[in-house]
């Protein structure tokens, strides 16, 4: 239809219908730039998830991975056991489709893990009997893996757990694991000096539980000041976060943290997740029907004051993150409630709700309280490139 210039009544309906369809689309644009995630993040910081490979086959969670987050980690595909099960035999599939999607998606890839007690083949350190292997064949083994890995993805991820776990729990330096017996006390050492010569690019990184913790705190910061006063390259420490409703406290966390980068050290929360569910003693029993219901009392859906309660644990928890400008990465280890190892541990089997997306992939409370406080932090003249 023609639109006659003459009639000033139509030019005014006209410009209004315009401006209105203008005002209308850059306000759903102003809302739809900060509408996920990874666009909410102040610049300093990357926000990621944990993703098994199996997750690439359901389109819900994995095109929520896309629109949400700016890195992923594989959570099992890229361990010593995933990759290299026997000597020289690599399993390179799994690692290469997370890849592939990272790479389809913009997303940028972190490497977890290249040397753990855990998920790791016993040939690497140990002969058939269970014997440590001699040093310098363990130190073979470890280096030919280090190098094996780093070297087929190289320029594909951008920095490597090099160490996964490497401080005890109780007394002591180091844990008791089938590498140290092997190797002996500079094992840590070794395998970044080998990651480090393996990818001169990637950044590396010593990740662990509970560092955070006044408990363990002391002993973790030795190590990775040892590790960097030998000269060798670590970009950061990763701080695991796996967290209770109310444990630990804020403030231990925050101390915690703190320590790090007051020693220079940048930190990445690692595999953040939150788990409302009661934690028990004898864990590893069997469970009576009595015990069974308190273990596991939210079958039948989160009530609403839970899901405050996270969201607010959630809500502290970033306030404390985002407060500190050398902590450069936050991922969480799962994505929605379908997707986290918290349904099988400590207890098999149970109903949980640690995530910050329900079992369909909606949006949870804590997911809306996790973006407002991202984006309380954000520089309000932050580009939006992402
Ligand atoms: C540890 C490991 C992760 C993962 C989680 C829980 O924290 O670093 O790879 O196995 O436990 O599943």
């Amino acid at each position: 239809m023609q639109v006659r210039a003459s009639n000033p009544l139509t030019l005014a309906k006209v410009s209004c219908i315009v401006f209105g369809i203008r005002f209308m689309t850059s306000f759903a644009i102003g809302l739809e730039d900060f509408s996920s995630l990874r666009q909410a993040v102040p610049d300093h910081v990357m926000i990621g998830a944990a993703i098994p490979e199996l997750l690439l086959e359901d389109d819900r969670v994995s095109s929520l991975v896309g629109r949400e987050f700016a890195t992923i980690t594989a959570e099992n595909e890229m361990k010593p056991q995933s990759l290299q099960p026997r000597r020289g035999q690599f399993n390179w599939g799994p690692a290469d489709r997370i890849i592939a999607f990272a790479e389809a998606h913009d997303i940028v890839v972190i490497g977890h893990t290249l040397v753990w007690h855990n998920q790791s083949p016993s040939w690497m350190f140990e002969d058939e009997q269970g014997k440590p292997l001699p040093r310098e064949v363990a130190l073979q083994n470890m280096k030919e893996h280090i190098t094996t890995v780093m070297q087929r993805y190289k320029g594909k991820i951008k920095g490597w757990d090099v160490v996964n776990e490497a401080v005890p729990d109780g007394p002591g330096a180091l844990r008791d694991t089938p590498a140290l017996r092997a190797i002996g006390d500079d094992y840590v050492l070794k395998a970044f000096e080998f990651a480090h010569e393996a990818d001169p690019d990637a950044e590396l990184y010593y990740n662990d539980y509970n560092i955070e913790l006044d408990y363990k705190r002391d002993r973790a910061l030795a190590l990775v000041k040892r590790i960097r006063d030998a000269g060798l390259r670590i970009d950061g420490v990763g701080i695991q976060g796996h967290y209770l409703l109310d444990q630990p406290s804020i403030e231990e966390i925050a101390r915690g943290i703190k320590a790090y980068t007051d020693a220079g050290f940048r930190v990445m929360i690692t595999e953040l997740d939150v788990d409302p569910l009661p934690r028990q003693e004898n864990v590893g029993a069997d469970l009576s029907a009595v015990e069974r219901d308190a273990a596991d009392p939210y079958r039948e859906g989160f009530p609403e004051p839970m899901q405050q309660k996270l969201a607010e644990r959630y809500r502290s928890l970033f306030e404390v993150f985002l407060q500190n400008p050398r902590i450069t990465r936050i991922t969480f280890w799962g994505t929605t409630d379908a997707y986290t190892w918290l349904k099988n541990f400590p207890v098999r089997n149970r109903t949980n709700h640690p995530m910050l997306w329900d079992r369909k992939a909606n949006p949870k409370p804590a997911y809306h309280a996790v973006r407002q406080t991202l984006l309380k932090y954000r520089d309000p003249n932050q580009q939006i490139v992402k």
